[in-house]
């Protein structure tokens, strides 16, 4: 999972590590929870074994609600239905419909590398209160009973099962962000499993005096992410040209210059 604030990359990066992963052999699932993604524009084309989806709220609900309405509300009068329906369409419907799609997601990890690009820290942040929330239920529910469950949120927790890369930039607004996600996460139980820093001037060793002074300038943040906050990190370089589609994905992900 790719999480951090706004435009740092983690669409471009979450595609990069799916189109490396395909190329290697794996079967991958490469998805987004943020509704603004555009991982058909990043990727712009195909690759065997790389499947493509994207959790869409709206066609999210619409399914959610439906299916209530032919269990739940099977039964019901016309006025039942009615009550149900209204119910139906509070704003807590979407967010159990979301968090329902990124549960049937997480499941498939078990057979398939699933790459999620998550939406803006705010967001995301609320998914995994909603994931928190069903896991205390599920506990309350099934712990007296000693039967085993496993939750999404539990597959979260669990290292071997989930890798969150927090992509930061070198600038001290977003790193100071990216540390807050990180506390958050860890208040969750979740610890992320490395940093990036994207967009790098630094270590794209550029020539004009301009860039070299920028480049200077993210020494320290890179220091605060490495000896700091991060236990694994990555330097991702600006690249020359934008990281869309499959040829420079791949090259950013092998480290290579585009
Ligand atoms: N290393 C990079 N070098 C150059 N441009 C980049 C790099 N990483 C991302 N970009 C560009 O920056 C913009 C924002 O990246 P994106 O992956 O959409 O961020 P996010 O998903 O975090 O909002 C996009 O136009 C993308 O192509
Ligand atoms: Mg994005």
């Amino acid at each position: 999972m790719l999480m951090g604030k706004g435009g740092v990359g983690k669409t471009t990066i979450a595609a990069a590590v799916a189109v490396e992963l395909a190329s290697r052999g794996y079967p991958v699932h490469l998805t987004t929870s943020d509704p603004a993604a555009h991982l058909a524009e990043t990727l712009k084309g195909s690759l065997e074994n790389l499947t493509v989806s994207r959790i869409e709220p709206h066609a999210e609900t619409e399914r959610y609600r439906q299916h209530v309405m032919e269990t739940k509300g099977k039964d019901l009068d016309a006025q039942g239905k009615a009550l149900l329906e209204e119910d139906l369409r509070s704003p807590c419907t979407e967010e159990i419909a979301v968090f329902q799609a990124f549960s049937r997601i997480i499941r498939e990890a078990g057979k398939k590398f699933v790459v999620m690009d998550t939406a803006p820290t705010g967001h995301t942040l609320l998914l995994l209160d909603a994931t928190g929330a069903y896991h205390r239920e599920t506990a309350r529910q099934l712990g007296p009973s000693g039967i085993s469950f496993t939750t999404p949120m539990m597959q979260l927790q669990d290292s071997k099962k989930t890798k969150i890369l927090i992509v930061t930039l070198a600038e001290n607004t977003p790193v100071l962000e990216a540390a807050g996600l990180q506390s958050d996460l860890r208040r969750a139980d979740i610890e992320p499993w490395a940093w990036i820093i994207n967009n790098s001037l630094a270590i794209a060793n550029p020539t004009s005096a301009l860039m070299r002074q920028r480049a200077s300038n993210e020494l320290a943040q890179i220091d605060a992410v490495t000896k700091q906050h991060a236990k694994r990190w990555a330097v991702v370089p600006l690249q020359a040209q934008e990281p869309i589609g499959v040829e420079r994905l791949q090259k950013l992900a092998r480290h290579s210059a585009s």
